[in-house]
């Protein structure tokens, strides 16, 4: 049998309804926040991702799916939808044309990582990107944004964490200043801290492992290195969260594991799902457009939340998002000529909006019955000589047991009624 790939999955249609009320659910609340969405190829040139990301990452250096196309050209399945939407922003002059970008994302990424709960090759983000602005206020749009996704998914069982990675001289006098401690202590981390060493500092303060941490202990502190413009910076974004009522753990450990931040990072973090922590995550990339090739320097700010895991953590609150859909009517058609007239008052049913099914197999009476209930349908409807004769149909309500005949004429209108009398009370 040939099966999924490791590490990919199918989405069945038994839980492509929460996935649809997981988008919708972000969508809604993209709108409220006043961004578009944008759509970008699944593949673009591997340069991108390299040069965006960082070649010292996990993920340019380890993860990607990388290959050459039949032209010789080599391609990246995006990993991410950062610097994509950075390219496209360039190559459109997008925020030449107004004075900033506000755009949103949904779809699959692609990462060669090692599969387990949470942790997928290709998975789902939904993102969001606000470019054109050096403000701190947009740091706080953007965070809230993220925050009132969990929230209109009614999540609860997570923290906002938070961080300044401060500006460019900020950075580099504390990584400076970090390699000088760890130096001397390098026998003492793990392997990939010794590497990242050379490679990538900053990242072995997010480092798990005992050993790292029992050092670390001693480490200088970013904060310690914050300039005056930097410290401002995050003053404000933290005074901009707590007046909307967004409450924050400041997390000095938070350094992200994409090369392209400065100032403010952030990840949205949850206790249920084990290792995979991490909801959704992003920050502030004043560099990355520079280095993408723009003629002008253009901040941005966004983040990516991670749709798999969101629906985990919905399933460990015992919520759903979302409703799956269940017919309105089921029609039931006694005989040939019956199953005919089924099927043409499905046709107008359908064309007023309603959700009818219909058996398409020739089945007994007790058999579709047993269908609309494993459906789910609200109404039944039986078609039966009698019914024919008299142009009327049978409707069952399907929570009640209630049988009445409804004349044909009346038929959409009366359905309609019926069924909003049998609407579940919302909570
Ligand atoms: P990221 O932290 O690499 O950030 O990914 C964001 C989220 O995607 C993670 O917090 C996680 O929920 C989900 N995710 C990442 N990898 C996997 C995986 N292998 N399986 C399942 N879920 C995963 C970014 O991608 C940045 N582009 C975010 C950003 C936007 N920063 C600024 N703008």
């Amino acid at each position: 049998m040939i099966r999924v790939v490791p590490g990919t999955k199918d989405i069945l249609p038994s839980e492509s309804w929460q996935w649809q009320g997981v988008e919708q659910v972000c969508a809604k609340v993209a709108r409220r926040y006043g961004f578009h969405e944008i759509r970008t190829p699944i593949f673009e040139e591997t340069e991108l991702f390299a040069r965006g990301i960082g070649e010292t990452t996990d993920i340019v250096g380890k993860e990607m799916y990388t290959f050459s196309d039949k032209g010789g050209d080599s391609v990246t399945l995006r990993p991410e939808m950062t610097a994509p939407v950075a390219r496209a922003v360039i190559q459109h002059s997008l925020i030449e044309e107004s004075t900033t970008l506000k755009v949103w994302y949904s779809g699959p990424m692609f990462r060669y990582e090692r599969p387990q709960k949470g942790r997928y090759r290709q998975f789902h983000q939904f993102g969001a990107e606000l470019l054109g602005s050096a403000n701190p206020v947009a740091d706080a749009e953007i965070i809230a944004f993220g925050y009132s996704i969990l929230r209109a998914l009614d999540l609860t069982q997570f923290e906002l964490h938070l961080n300044t990675l401060g500006n460019t001289a900020s950075r580099e006098k504390f990584r400076h200043e970090l390699v000088a401690f760890l130096t001397p202590h390098k026998d003492g981390l793990t392997q990939t801290s010794q590497n990242r060493l050379l490679t990538n500092p900053l990242r072995i303060l997010d480092s798990k492992a005992e050993q790292d941490k029992e050092i670390l202990k001693n480490a200088p502190r970013l904060s310690d290195c914050l300039d005056d413009e930097s410290t401002a910076f995050y003053e404000q974004v933290k005074e901009l969260l707590t007046i909307q009522n967004i409450p924050f753990i400041e997390n000095q450990s938070l350094v992200r594991g994409l090369d392209y931040y400065s100032h403010t990072a952030f990840e949205f973090i949850t206790d249920k799902l084990g290792s995979q922590n991490a909801l959704g995550g992003g920050g502030r990339y004043d560099g990355l457009l520079s280095m993408l090739g723009a003629k002008n320097a253009i901040p941005g700010i966004g983040f990516g939340l991670g749709i798999e895991r969101l629906l985990l953590l919905l399933g460990e609150e015992a919520k759903a998002a979302g409703e799956e859909q269940k017919p309105d009517i089921y029609l039931i058609g006694l005989d040939k000529v019956c199953r005919n007239e089924c099927i043409r008052l499905a046709a107008e049913l359908r064309s007023e909006d309603f959700c009818a099914v219909i058996d398409v197999q020739n089945r007994s009476f007790k058999a579709q019955m047993r269908e609309a209930n494993k459906l789910g349908a609200t109404l039944v409807i039986i078609i039966g000589e009698g019914e024919m004769q008299t142009q009327t149909c049978s409707v069952k309500v399907m929570a009640t047991g209630e049988q009445i005949s409804v004349a044909n004429i009346d038929i959409p209108h009366k359905l309609r009624s019926i069924m909003l009398a049998n609407m579940p009370i919302p909570q």
